[in-house]
């Protein structure tokens, strides 16, 4: 009965606290609740923007991605790496758009890919987004590589023009003014090297990927030639000043101003040749630039336009980078911070001053802190003024791998330049006019 009688009173101090314990919880989460509704960055839902990129941009990246992060608490930014060649990245995208589902809400895009990825349907029109005047305060050549049929799908981050690189030293030492002519570039090679001065004389990329199809593209310009014509899909690769193109390339190693080896070398493996000292000329993009003020060769070398061939013209090969927003993102608005958080002039003159890629916003050209540190931008705003585009079409990455074919048979000499022209003007030919319909 005792027992009976203490049970039930038990019972009732239990239930007792059990409803003290409830009316806690409860006021202590309706607590936190308001407390995070009232945090700054709880307020709104944090999202994860993801973008993929060239494994050493990617790296190149963190403190301008740190910074946004800072600004938007909101927005986890993802940086996820790729293998460096672009087409290695092309790739990567392309596979996962086609599966559907992409996990990337940004494209980083070489100006190539515009194109091919706008007509596939994969990118966000970003027309209107930013205002006629705003625009303008872009290089023109970067804005045009982002539009399609009208259409703007890519705003330029970066831009981006080859060039070529001389040690004006040994130059000078051998009473040379720098070559205009590809004649003249074999001539001064061939006596500095027999002088002993350098071990090569040219260095340029030749490896079967797409820097061989960039760097070509100059010695097309320069020789009066030209690959597809984006207008009429006319192909010029078979004709005479074509052929007379791959012939200069295939005696820059018959002459051996060029290493046999370069057939296999993309744009790092260059840099490093001539950083080490071992060639008086060099074909590259801009970045070389700050990368070889670190190196034997630093105070000793400047750039200038390409050679070209008699009463021709230079062509510096148009290349550069820019942000696109996938169409199948989940957060375009979110995406668009970030587009404009990286093209801002800030930002992009902190980028070129760490890293010496090129602006793609023209008022940075005459920014004291730059040309301090750059005192070849005048020089290079040259080059890129004489910016050839490699053809602006959808088929593009197909073309180019036709051309890196054959190019590449060419100047390890398993085939004449003459056949592998022919060949590859046939293949792009025929590329063009089974997809014209
Ligand atoms: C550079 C250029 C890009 C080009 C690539 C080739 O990154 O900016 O346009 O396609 O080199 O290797």
């Amino acid at each position: 009965m005792l027992f009976f009688g203490s049970s039930k009173k038990l019972k009732k101090t239990l239930q007792g606290i059990h409803a003290i314990f409830f009316w806690f919880i409860l006021g202590f989460c309706l607590a936190l609740l308001t407390l995070f509704l009232h945090l700054p960055g709880f307020s709104q839902q944090s999202v994860t923007i993801s973008i993929l990129m060239r494994g050493g941009e990617a790296q190149q990246w963190q403190p301008l991605v740190q910074e946004f992060e800072q600004e938007h608490p909101e927005i986890n930014l993802q940086v996820i790496e790729a293998p460096n060649d672009t087409n290695q990245v092309e790739d990567l995208y392309t596979a996962s758009f086609l599966l559907g589902n992409s996990p990337y809400d940004l494209v980083f895009m070489d100006i190539i890919w515009t194109p091919k990825f706008a007509a596939a349907g994969w990118l966000k029109d970003l027309s209107g987004y930013l205002s006629p005047a705003e625009l303008d305060q872009f290089l023109p050549g970067d804005v045009q590589g982002g539009m399609y049929q009208g259409k703007l799908y890519r705003i330029p981050f970066r831009s981006d023009a080859g060039m070529l690189y001389y040690r004006h030293d040994l130059l000078a030492q051998a009473g040379y003014e720098p070559p205009e002519t590809f004649a003249e570039l074999i001539t001064i090679s061939q006596d500095l090297q027999q002088q002993g001065l350098a071990e090569w004389g040219y260095v340029w990329q030749g490896k079967q990927y797409e820097g061989l199809s960039a760097m070509f593209v100059e010695i097309l310009q320069g020789s009066g030639a030209f690959w597809v014509d984006p207008q009429t899909l006319e192909v010029g690769l078979d004709r005479p000043e074509a052929i007379a193109a791959v012939k200069f390339l295939q005696n820059t190693l018959t002459t051996k101003i060029s290493p046999s080896g370069v057939t296999t070398y993309a744009e790092e493996e260059t840099r490093r040749l001539f950083q080490n000292g071992k060639t008086v000329f060099l074909r590259n993009w801009p970045y070389v630039y700050s990368l070889a003020l670190d190196s034997p060769i630093a105070g000793k070398y400047s750039i200038k336009p390409m050679v070209h061939g008699e009463n021709q013209s230079s062509g510096a090969c148009q290349g550069g980078w820019g942000i696109g927003i996938s169409a199948s993102s989940k957060h375009p608005e979110a995406a668009w911070k970030v587009i404009q958080f990286f093209i801002k002039e800030e930002s992009q003159k902190k980028y070129a001053l760490a890293n010496g890629y090129v602006p793609s916003l023209k008022s940075l050209f005459n920014d004291s802190e730059i040309v301090a540190k750059y005192n070849h931008y005048p020089e290079l705003l040259k080059v890129l003024e004489n910016a050839a585009l490699r053809p602006p079409i959808p088929q593009y990455a197909q073309a180019s791998d036709i051309l890196q074919r054959y190019l590449s048979a060419a100047v390890t000499n398993t085939m004449s330049p003459e056949k592998a022209m022919e060949k590859a003007a046939a293949e792009t030919r025929r590329l063009l006019s089974v997809s014209d319909k």
